[in-house]
């Protein structure tokens, strides 16, 4: 069990050697020694829905992209560069807060949302560098959205305002996750609203993920090499720069870029492609001299429903890849993996 000193932030970066447990394996660490050209796509002339030329430069770019490594950009998304600040800011102010403050804002035992620091990963049982806060987003015509309800309910007034900016980050996203899924389906040769019916009403993932810098940053890893076990996640990344992808059998950097979101198909997606798109196989490093922060927003299809590959595609292929499945299966045995935090998390209560 994690001492719970290790929880505070400016604990941990002050510390002169990194707590063995915070210690990787040395075949996790290996550097990236270069720069991940990641295609960037261009969404612009997709989303207006009037320029067919852009649309199918964008969906050769995905295609592209997704067989080999599933991770892309994407740019001229439509989501407005205010609101990416805004959501920067409430969460520089919500890392700011005491330990004690931002634990009442945590999980509780079985259940992934809420603040956590130092979770254990769900491929290993070195800790990641990091804190992070989590909340779960679907649309709903309740008077009050479910991320301010969270907000409201789990750091009161004072908090308002990160409310009302979360929700309208989670909506933009959902949006946008939403036409990627259509250039995703028209990519793979089906019907462009193939998969709407599944993710309409499905309850997504926000994270907040907040990497405090690191004197021994060669030991240490922000997030341990991963898929992500959702469909596909949009992450904007701070200029502070870390995130790596497993790309050519070596780890390759993705630099920042503010207009630019990543997209990373996850596990789920691979089996709604029939195994042709990949899970990407990322990381998060962390630095010496300064902290960073990315915004993770991962869709998620509804719970219930069967993610099945189309059929079109299994018929093409020849076999099916992967046996049906539902997102809440899946979820709660990758949850399996999250206990050790948990039990950390009881000595603050
Ligand atoms: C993650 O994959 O969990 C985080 C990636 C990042 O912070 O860049
Ligand atoms: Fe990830």
């Amino acid at each position: 069990v994690v001492q719970s000193r290790f929880f505070d932030p400016s604990w941990l970066q002050m510390q002169p050697h990194v707590p063995m447990s915070f210690v990787w394996p040395k075949e996790c660490l290996v550097d990236a020694n270069e720069e991940f050209h990641a295609p960037m796509v261009d969404l612009g002339g997709f989303l207006r829905g009037d320029d067919d030329e852009a649309t199918s430069r964008a969906v050769r770019l995905v295609r592209k992209a997704c067989s080999s490594h599933g991770c892309f950009q994407v740019i001229n998304h439509g989501v407005d560069s205010r609101l990416i600040r805004e959501a920067y800011d409430q969460m520089d102010a919500f890392f700011k807060l005491s330990i004690r403050r931002k634990v009442s804002a945590r999980k509780t035992p079985g259940s992934v949302w809420g603040y956590s620091g130092a979770h254990a990963d769900r491929f290993s049982s070195k800790l990641p560098w990091k804190e992070t806060l989590s909340f779960p987003f679907h649309d709903n015509n309740e008077l009050e959205p479910v991320v301010t309800r969270f907000f409201n309910n789990t750091l009161g007034e004072d908090f308002e305002q990160a409310g009302v900016v979360f929700q309208n980050y989670c909506e933009a996203m959902k949006q946008l996750g939403m036409k990627l899924l259509e250039l995703l389906a028209i990519s793979l040769g089906v019907d462009k609203l193939h998969y709407k019916d599944l993710f309409e009403e499905g309850c997504s993932v926000m994270r907040c993920n907040f990497y405090p810098s690191c004197q021994q940053p060669s030991l240490a890893l922000g997030t341990g090499p991963h898929c992500d076990p959702t469909s596909l996640t949009i992450l904007h990344q701070d200029q502070v720069g870390g995130l790596d992808v497993f790309a050519d059998n070596t780890w390759q950097t993705v630099p920042p870029r503010p207009d630019a979101l990543v997209v990373n198909i996850g596990d789920t997606f691979t089996a709604l492609s029939n195994g042709r798109y990949k899970s990407c196989l990322h990381r998060a490093v962390v630095n010496k001299y300064k902290e960073r922060r990315s915004l993770a927003f991962f869709l998620c299809p509804k719970e219930d429903k069967v993610v099945r590959a189309p059929e079109d595609i299994v018929r093409r292929d020849g076999t099916k890849q992967y046996p049906d499945f539902t997102w809440s299966s899946l979820l709660e045995f990758t949850q399996k993996y999250y206990r050790a935090d948990e039990a950390t998390l009881q000595n603050f209560t």
